[in-house]
C-alpha cells in the first residue's frame, strides 16, 4: 500500500466524528463531538435536525448543562495541552462566553453546577481544590483545599457531592457530601474498603455505585436519612442479565432511574428496567428526555452514530451519521470477544481484529490501552480502526487492572504495576501465535499503554519485532517528582505506597536489554506523562546504539484534542510499523 493511501485511509478515520451526547438545554440537545476537527460543544435541534458549533476551542470537560437557566459550563486547556485549564461558561440564549479569571489555571477533574452556581475541583503541584463560582455576585473563591484525590459530580442547593480516596486503604474510595453553607466536607462509605462512585443528585437523593453488598449495584443514598436502599423499576427486564460494571446511570426528569450495564465490552440500557433494543455494541453518553433517550453508538467495526430511541414507538431513529468511506469499512474485518489463560490460569478477556487485506498468519499489532483502569470494548477506536485498515490484525487484551469485569479484576493492579499486567500482555501475543493470526508481532499503546510497550519489549525483548510508544512513561522515579498532586497521589494509590517497586517497574533501567526497534511518540507539553524522562531515556537509547525514531510532537498534551493531534501520533506509528513488520 502505497504512503498516500495510507495517510487517506488514516486521515478519514482520524476525522470520523465521535458524538457524546451531555443534556438537554432548553429543548435543544448539547453534544460533544469533533465534527469539525476537534472535539468541542455542538447543540442539536432533534426536531429540524439543525446543529451548530457553540464553542470555538477545543474543551476538555463539561458539566451537566443546567436546563432552567440554560448555562452551560466548561474547561479549556489554556497552556497548550499542558491541562492547566480554565472554566468557562455560556448561557444557551446569549451564546456569549465567560471565563473564570480569579482561579489560577488547573487541572480540572470534576465540575457540576445548579442555576445559582458552578462547583470544581483542580490539582496544582501540591493541592486539590474545590472551588465555587456564585452566579449571583459572580463571586470565585476556594472553598476547600486536601492533599487526597477527590472529584465533583454533582451539585444540588448546599450539597455538593464527589468521591474520593479519602483512606489509606488504596482500594477503596468513599463518596463526600460538602455543605457549602458550613463549609465542612463529610466523608461517607457504606462500608469501609468499598469502591464507591457517585452518579446524579435529586432532591437530596443520590443515585450511586457501589461494591459495599457484594457486586458493584445501583444504589440510592437519602442525604436525609442516611438510609441507602436498592431502587425499585417498574420493569423487571434488567434481572434477566448480571452487569460487572456499568457505562452510565441517573435519574430521569420524573424521578425514573435509567442505566447501561456494561458486560463483555459491550452495553445493554435500561430505563426504568425496561431494556431498550439496540444493536450490538457500545453506547457512549446517555440523556434521557421524556419518552426518549439521545445516545452515541458505535462497534469497533462501525463508526460513531448519533441516535434518539423512542421508548413508546420501541424506534430508533438516527440523527447524525459517519462519513468514512465504504472501501475503508470493508478492509476492517470481524471483531471477535475472546478470553485466554494468562501465566497463573487467570482468564483475561480481549477484542481481537483481523484485516480483511492481509493474510493469516500475518503481522499482528497489541493494542495495550491506557488508563491503566480503562479498557478496549466493543466501541470505536481510531488507533484499532487505522491499524486493521492499513494491514495489520489487532489483539486488544484487558489486562488484569482493566475495568469493565468487576471491581475485583480493576483492583488487581494495584501495587504491581508492569508486573502480572505484563505478563497478561505477554500471553496475549503468544494467544495470537498460538492461535495462527500472528507471525510478527509488535506492541502499542498510549500513555499506559505506551508504558507497556517499553516495559514489555525491555523485559521481555526476545518477543516483540517492534514497539510503539506514544506518551510512555520510563521512569517512575522522575515521572512522581515532575507530577502534579493529583498524578502523585494516582501513583500513591497504584503502587500502593510501595516506592521500592519503582526501580524495578522503570523501563529505563532495562535499556541493554531491548531488541525490537522502538518509535517514540512524545507530546511536547505533557504534563501527566512528561517528556523529560523520556529524553534520557533516548540518550541511554543512543549511547547502546539502539534502533529507534523519536517523534516529539509540538504545542501538543497528553490529551488529543484535535483531529490533527490523533493523525500525528497514528501515522507514524503505521509507517514504522509497515516497516519493520512486512
Ligand atoms: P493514562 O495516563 O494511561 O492516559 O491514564 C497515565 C498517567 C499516569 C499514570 C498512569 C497512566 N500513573 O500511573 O501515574
Amino acid at each position: 500500500m502505497k504512503y498516500s493511501e495510507k495517510l487517506r485511509i488514516i486521515e478519514e478515520i482520524a476525522r470520523a466524528p465521535v458524538y457524546y451526547p451531555v443534556g438537554f438545554v432548553k429543548n435543544k440537545l448539547l453534544i460533544l463531538s469533533n465534527m469539525e476537527d476537534k472535539l468541542t460543544l455542538w447543540i442539536l435541534d432533534p426536531s429540524t435536525g439543525e446543529k451548530e458549533q457553540i464553542v470555538k476551542d477545543p474543551v476538555t470537560g463539561v458539566a451537566k448543562p443546567v436546563e432552567e437557566t440554560g448555562m452551560i459550563v466548561y474547561s479549556k486547556d489554556v497552556t497548550k495541552g499542558r491541562e492547566l485549564s480554565r472554566i468557562y461558561y455560556m448561557y444557551i440564549d446569549e451564546k456569549i462566553e465567560y471565563e473564570a479569571k480569579k482561579f489560577p489555571p488547573q487541572r480540572i477533574v470534576g465540575m457540576a453546577a445548579d442555576r445559582e452556581k458552578i462547583v470544581f475541583t483542580g490539582s496544582l503541584e501540591n493541592k486539590i481544590m474545590l472551588n465555587q463560582i456564585t452566579m449571583e455576585n459572580g463571586r470565585q473563591e476556594v472553598v476547600y483545599e486536601d492533599q487526597r484525590p477527590f472529584f465533583v459530580s454533582d451539585v444540588e442547593d448546599n450539597v455538593v457531592v464527589g468521591s474520593g480516596h479519602f483512606t489509606e486503604d488504596p482500594r477503596a474510595s468513599e463518596l463526600f457530601f460538602f455543605d457549602i453553607v458550613e463549609k465542612k466536607l463529610r466523608v461517607y462509605t457504606p462500608s469501609k474498603g468499598s469502591v464507591n462512585e457517585p452518579a446524579e443528585l435529586r432532591d437530596k437523593k443520590l443515585l450511586y455505585l457501589t461494591t459495599a453488598f457484594g457486586d458493584k449495584k445501583v444504589i440510592i443514598h437519602d442525604i436525609s436519612t442516611g438510609v441507602d436502599r436498592e431502587p425499585s423499576y417498574r420493569y423487571d427486564d434488567y434481572r434477566q442479565e448480571h452487569y460487572p460494571d456499568y457505562a452510565g446511570i441517573g435519574w430521569t426528569e420524573e424521578g425514573k432511574i435509567w442505566f447501561v450495564g456494561k458486560k463483555n465490552g459491550r452495553t445493554t440500557a435500561y430505563i426504568d428496567g425496561k431494556k431498550l433494543d439496540l444493536p450490538h455494541g457500545f453506547l457512549s453518553g446517555f440523556v434521557v428526555k421524556k419518552d426518549k433517550a439521545y445516545f452515541g453508538h458505535s462497534s469497533l467495526t462501525v463508526p460513531p452514530k448519533l441516535y434518539m430511541y423512542d421508548s413508546v414507538t420501541r424506534e430508533t431513529r438516527l440523527l447524525l451519521d459517519t462519513t468514512i468511506t465504504n472501501d475503508i469499512l470493508e478492509k476492517l474485518g470481524e471483531t471477535k470477544f475472546i478470553k485466554y489463560k494468562s501465566f497463573d490460569g487467570l482468564e483475561i478477556p480481549a477484542f481481537i481484529s483481523e484485516s480483511r487485506i492481509t493474510s493469516k498468519p500475518g503481522p499482528t499489532v497489541v493494542y495495550v490501552h491506557g488508563g491503566p483502569w480503562g479498557e478496549v470494548a466493543d466501541s470505536w477506536n481510531k488507533f484499532i480502526a487505522a491499524l486493521v485498515a492499513t494491514g495489520f490484525h489487532v489483539i486488544a487484551p484487558n489486562f488484569r487492572g482493566s475495568t469493565g469485569y468487576g471491581e475485583e479484576y480493576r483492583l488487581m493492579d494495584i501495587g504491581d504495576l508492569g508486573g502480572a499486567d505484563l505478563q497478561d500482555v505477554i500471553y496475549a501475543r503468544n494467544y495470537a501465535i498460538d492461535t495462527g493470526i500472528a507471525d510478527k508481532t509488535a506492541i502499542l499503546g498510549y500513555s499506559y499503554g505506551g508504558f507497556m510497550t517499553y516495559i514489555a519489549t525491555t523485559k521481555a525483548p526476545e518477543l516483540w519485532d517492534a514497539g510503539v510508544a506514544g506518551a510512555g512513561i520510563v521512569d517512575w522515579e522522575e515521572m512522581y517528582e515532575l507530577s502534579d498532586q493529583l498524578f502523585k497521589s494516582f501513583m500513591d494509590i497504584l503502587f500502593a505506597g510501595k516506592k521500592e517497586l519503582w526501580r524495578d517497574r522503570s523501563p529505563i533501567h532495562y535499556i541493554e536489554k531491548l531488541r525490537a526497534p522502538l518509535c517514540i511518540i512524545h507530546p511536547q507539553n505533557d504534563s501527566r506523562t512528561p517528556l523529560k524522562p523520556i529524553l534520557r531515556f533516548m540518550q541511554k537509547l543512543i549511547e547502546h546504539e539502539k534502533t529507534f525514531e523519536a517523534h516529539i510532537v509540538p504545542d501538543m498534551g497528553h490529551y488529543l484534542g484535535k483531529t490533527e493531534d490523533a493523525i500525528k501520533i497514528i501515522y507514524p506509528a503505521i509507517i514504522f510499523l509497515s516497516r519493520y513488520m512486512k
